[in-house]
């Protein structure tokens, strides 16, 4: 897919008067076949807001990448939606975060299960001091997943089978996880995050560590993956968004600015901050 690259005259930096003004969320926010449901999300650090009035849905199976420049709140946003927030100091989540109609932000919802649901990959590889076999099985383990060791090292094979990695370490399973390449560490943390049997997989850039082969494994493993999944992907590669996503969502301090398909935001941006943003203008 072709970047557009176009250069002609624009301001370099957006006028502060624009984002402000803005009103809605341009191009295809909402889907008929909706996985989860986001409604007026403000999220705040303190007395900051660092989410302003965010209206979204993801769809069932698909890929939606979240794109912007630093600090315009990407990670805020996806830690919004399994409550990870929660775990911030001082952090406050206000509006509306709904998965197939259920209310995540309500009061008697099991956290720990939500995570489980909707799991987490980080932008750094983050495996446990453990096993490549405890890596896996720990959350099936205390999820109570696996009634036998032989259903637990199903789940496991499988779970390492879907994250691409099984070939790679079948022989050695029971060596530490650390001690994988960063490559395989990120596929860990996938194969980890799906052996709970997620619904939905958010990712926070999740190959900025990796190099060029690793990451290209990694796309290719989110794309068979969303056939089973329903996955958010934050990314600051552009590239990256064309390639795996089926929408794009961008961002700009604190709001959203943008949902189209993701070769319509790459080729014919329906806002001029994504239009700036693309074209390399700012971020
Ligand atoms: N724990 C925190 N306490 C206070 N402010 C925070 C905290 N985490 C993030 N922020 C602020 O919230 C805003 C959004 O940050 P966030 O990390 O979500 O941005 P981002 O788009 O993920 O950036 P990057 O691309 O650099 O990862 C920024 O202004 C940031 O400084
Ligand atoms: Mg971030």
């Amino acid at each position: 897919m072709n970047v557009k690259r176009e250069t002609t005259a624009k301001p370099a930096v957006m006028d502060t008067l624009e984002i402000s003004e803005h009103q809605a969320t341009v191009g295809h926010c909402f889907s008929d076949n909706a996985k989860m449901t986001m409604r007026n999300v403000n999220v705040f650090y303190g007395e900051k807001q660092a989410i302003f009035d965010v209206n979204v849905d993801i769809a069932k199976n698909e890929v939606i990448a979240m794109i912007g420049p630093s600090g315009c709140g990407k990670s805020t946003f996806l830690r919004s939606l399994n409550r990870m927030n929660d775990t911030v100091e001082g952090c406050r989540v206000e509006g509306d975060v709904r998965m197939d109609g259920e209310d995540l932000y309500a009061p008697k919802l099991d956290v720990v299960e939500l995570r489980a649901r909707v799991g987490m990959v980080f932008q750094k590889p983050n495996p446990f001091p453990k096993t490549i076999y405890d890596n896996v099985a720990y959350g099936p383990k205390i999820h109570g997943l696996a009634d036998t060791r032989v259903d637990l090292d199903e789940i496991v094979e499988n779970s390492l089978r879907k994250a691409s990695l099984w070939e790679e370490v079948k022989e050695r399973l029971h060596q530490s996880g650390t001690g994988l390449s960063g490559g395989q560490q990120q596929r860990l943390c996938i194969a980890r995050a799906i052996a709970v049997s997620p619904e939905v997989i958010l990712m926070d850039e999740p190959c900025s560590a990796l190099d060029p082969i690793a990451t290209a494994k990694i796309e290719e493993l989110i794309e068979e993956l969303s056939e089973n999944f329903t996955i958010a992907i934050v990314t600051h590669s552009m590239q990256q968004a064309a390639r795996v996503s089926h929408r794009t969502a961008y961002f700009h301090l604190g709001r959203l600015i943008e949902v189209n398909p993701t070769e319509q935001v790459f080729t014919m941006p329906e806002h001029d901050l994504t239009e700036a943003y693309i074209t390399g203008r700012f971020g």
